[in-house]
């Protein structure tokens, strides 16, 4: 496959690294700016998707984290003032499945006291249908539904789940009749498990007004046995859709937005690509990620995290947070989608459903 180049300017390798200065933009060594704060608030699902958590490697035994060790509500939402102080603009709350961390409407109540925030969900969507109007009392704004397959028996399959894939609707039905729309669905496309379902995917989200989109099935965490075999890209997904509904590139709604934009021509709405693995998009990357457990993660493929935790408990004041922050994102220089390879591989991978994505 080819890599795309990435070119360092020495500007940037040059900048020192000086403390954040209130008012200005924080760039790490890359000179990317910090918007977005991905927070996990559980390392526990209940699901067992066979592409992350696979039931054999994540069973009873599974040493999940203990409640002790996890952040507070009121330890995450300190933080998050930091964050937003910081630059941070956008917060989604991934994990596991959040839902199933207690009462989340209290920390999203919490968050939605910063202001200027897009404050946003990730879910599998289970627990949706009983929770969106909670969340969106609390100021929620928006949610993200994975959902890989309309099949029933393609769905368990992937899924491993205990629920079906009418449970997931009633999710996203709840989630946009409570205003948390528009509704975006994540469908992960893995060769020869579900690609037959990015059709009917297709036509039961065209013109609903929901953004469905599509994810190149990655190399995250050390459990799922990913191969690039597996990897339907995003041109090869494009195709398929375009032979039955033509579509028309749109711009991006920011700078560095995951997604890339199309549109169905005949009106019936838009939907998305996202191609991390055959066109990178670290060179505007502008997220950090907070583990449960309180550990800074510069990038998805990074191998381990800053323990912000320790700070924390430690007892250290706003300041000195801020700083130590601003600090981890000013040495930042990943990249790991533009030089994926054996030889970038981490000798060590962090699971996504610790860091949620
Ligand atoms: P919005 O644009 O706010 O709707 O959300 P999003 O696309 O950032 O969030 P979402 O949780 O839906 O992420 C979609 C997919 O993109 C997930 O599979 C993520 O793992 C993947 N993704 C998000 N950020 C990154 C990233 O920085 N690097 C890589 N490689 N993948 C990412
Ligand atoms: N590759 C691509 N996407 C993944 N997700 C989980 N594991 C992978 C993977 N290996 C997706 C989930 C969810 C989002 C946060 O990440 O399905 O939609
Ligand atoms: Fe599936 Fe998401 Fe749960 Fe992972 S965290 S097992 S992708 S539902
Ligand atoms: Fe960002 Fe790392 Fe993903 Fe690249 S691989 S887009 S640097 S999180």
């Amino acid at each position: 496959m080819k890599q795309t180049e990435f070119r360092v300017p020495l500007s940037a390798l040059l900048r020192p690294t000086a403390p954040p200065v209130a008012g200005e933009a924080l760039r790490d060594a890359l000179g990317r700016p910090l918007h977005d704060l991905r927070i996990s608030v559980t390392d526990r699902c209940n699901f067992r998707c066979t592409y992350c958590m696979p039931r054999d490697k994540f069973g009873r035994e599974h040493p999940f984290l203990a409640h002790d060790d996890i952040l507070r509500y009121e330890e995450i939402a300190r933080l998050a003032r930091l964050f937003a102080g910081l630059g941070v603009r956008k917060i989604r709350l991934t994990g596991g499945e959040p839902l199933m961390r207690r009462h989340l409407d209290r920390l999203v109540g919490m968050l939605a006291q910063i202001p200027g925030l897009d404050l946003t969900l990730t879910t599998n969507g289970a627990l949706l249908a009983r929770h969106a109007a909670a969340l969106r009392a609390a100021g929620l704004n928006r949610v993200t539904v994975s959902l890989d397959a309309l099949d029933d028996a393609v769905f368990r399959r992937m899924s491993d789940a205990h629920c079906g894939v009418a449970d997931v609707l009633e999710g996203i039905d709840a989630a946009a009749a409570a205003g948390l729309g528009p509704v975006k669905i994540n469908m992960v496309v893995r060769r020869g498990l579900n690609e037959d379902q990015i059709l009917p995917l297709v036509r039961r989200f065209h013109g609903s007004g929901h953004i469905l989109r599509f994810i190149e099935y990655m190399d995250v965490g050390a459990s799922n046995g990913w191969r690039l075999d597996d990897v339907v890209s995003a041109r090869e997904i494009l195709a398929r859709v375009a032979g039955e509904f033509p579509l028309e590139p749109l711009d991006p709604n920011y700078r560095g937005e995951v997604a890339e934009r199309w549109r169905f021509r005949d009106g019936g709405g838009e939907l998305g690509i996202i191609a991390s693995v055959t066109q990178a998009f670290c060179r505007d990357c502008t997220r950090l990620r907070l583990s449960p457990e309180g550990k800074l993660f510069t990038c998805l493929f990074a191998g381990s995290g800053h323990d912000l935790r320790a700070r924390l408990r430690d007892g250290a004041d706003d300041a000195a947070l801020a700083a130590w922050i601003g600090a981890v994102w000013q040495a930042r220089n990943d990249r790991y989608s533009e030089l994926r390879s054996a030889a970038h591989a981490p000798a060590q991978r962090i699971e996504m459903s610790y860091i949620g994505g």
